[in-house]
């Protein structure tokens, strides 16, 4: 330092030299500074899709939606993509049917995320064949989709059973294809479950009567899509969650049944009544709902009387949970997203 010091002082011609020198290795990029992944999205203008689509562009990454011909030619869809447009997303025509589309892509990003619907889970399976083919580039991680409750780890009944089944078997693809992996288990969207609390046809939360899953002490755990998105992305390039479960349990967002209502309860200052759905009635009801309210009482049926989404402790050999590992995460809590019904 001093001899710096004395140098510089000396001779001004060395002293800018030095100081250009000194300024120029704060600022170049050194190679322990790793890009961003650029990031492939298939499914990006479904439910969950858009939000994580529009995350990854926003923080940075250069972000591709592989979308259909038909949904391109949508009028519904076009308000989307073209917001999807102006904050860069490239958007690339393709099909999960259609492996040259798939391939092609491939070539051009290091990370994918599939959203996917219900519909589509099993045929996830063609994106593990395309990601098997582009052998030039390494996909470094695919993020199939999950995005709900632990495949491995429910006691779910029909209809959820079968598709719970259906992300377990994509696992087991993705695993024993050895393609690098994070499954994100964010449990209930607040904007699917939240807002009408699990009750079926109901499209805000309610505010004369309601059900109660079992004895209503077990807890679920509500997310907003928008956080949910902002955990994902921010682990895309996080080596800690490769070939783990990132789960999203942040503690405020952590409800029994019967603390959910009774937080609903103190907001609109009026009791509601309650009608409490023991398991043997509540399994009978599922057997007599049609679609979609029998999905819905069997979530509620895994959540709220199997305890499925709280009865296991996440352990570092198989996942990680996320408001841990980002602290620095605002996420909105349960109580805050209410708000909006008041
Ligand atoms: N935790 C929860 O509470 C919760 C609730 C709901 C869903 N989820 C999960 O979130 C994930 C996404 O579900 P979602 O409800 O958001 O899905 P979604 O709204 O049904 O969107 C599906 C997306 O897949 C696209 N797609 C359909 N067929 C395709 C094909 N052949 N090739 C390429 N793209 C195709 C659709 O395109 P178009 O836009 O053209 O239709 C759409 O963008 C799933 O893993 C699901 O389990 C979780």
């Amino acid at each position: 330092m001093m001899i710096y010091t004395l140098i510089t002082f000396c001779m001004p011609q060395l002293s800018y030299i030095f100081r250009y020198m000194h300024f120029h290795l704060l600022i170049t990029p050194t190679p322990l500074m790793a890009a961003k992944s650029k990031i492939l999205v298939i499914g990006g203008t479904g439910h969950m899709g858009k939000f994580i689509v529009e995350a990854s562009a926003k923080a940075g990454h250069e972000t591709f939606a592989l979308v259909r011909e038909a949904t391109l030619k949508n009028p519904t869809k076009a308000n989307m993509i073209n917001s999807f447009k102006k904050l860069g997303v490239k958007i690339v025509l393709g099909d999960l049917f259609d492996n040259e589309s798939l391939v092609k892509v491939l070539k051009q990003v290091d990370v994918v995320i599939s959203t996917v619907g219900l519909e589509q889970y099993d045929h996830q399976l063609h994106i593990i064949s395309a990601i098997k083919q582009v052998t030039n580039v390494k996909i470094q991680r695919f993020f199939p989709a999950e995005f709900g409750m632990d495949a491995d780890r429910v006691h779910a009944v029909e209809p959820e059973e079968s598709a719970f089944g259906s992300k377990a078997k994509i696992r087991r693809a993705i695993e024993a294809s050895g393609i690098p992996y994070t499954y994100v288990c964010c449990n209930f969207f607040a904007g699917r479950f939240l807002h009408t609390m699990l009750q079926p046809g109901a499209t805000a939360p309610p505010r004369d009567q309601l059900m109660v899953f079992g004895d209503g002490n077990l807890k679920g755990i509500f997310n907003k899509e928008e956080d949910v998105a902002t955990y994902t992305i921010r682990t895309v390039d996080d080596p800690r969650t490769l070939n783990k479960i990132l789960y999203i349990k942040p503690p405020a967002n952590i409800y029994s049944f019967n603390e959910l209502v009774s937080l609903w309860e103190k907001k609109i200052g009026k009791t509601l009544e309650k009608v409490y759905v023991p398991e043997d009635k509540l399994l009978e009801n599922i057997q007599e709902a049609s679609a979609p309210n029998d999905a819905i009482l069997s979530i509620g049926h895994s959540v709220f009387v199997k305890g499925d989404q709280t009865n296991f402790v996440i352990q570092p050999s198989f996942g990680l949970e996320a408001s841990e590992l980002y602290p620095d995460i605002k996420y909105t809590t349960v109580d805050e997203y209410l708000n909006q019904f008041v």
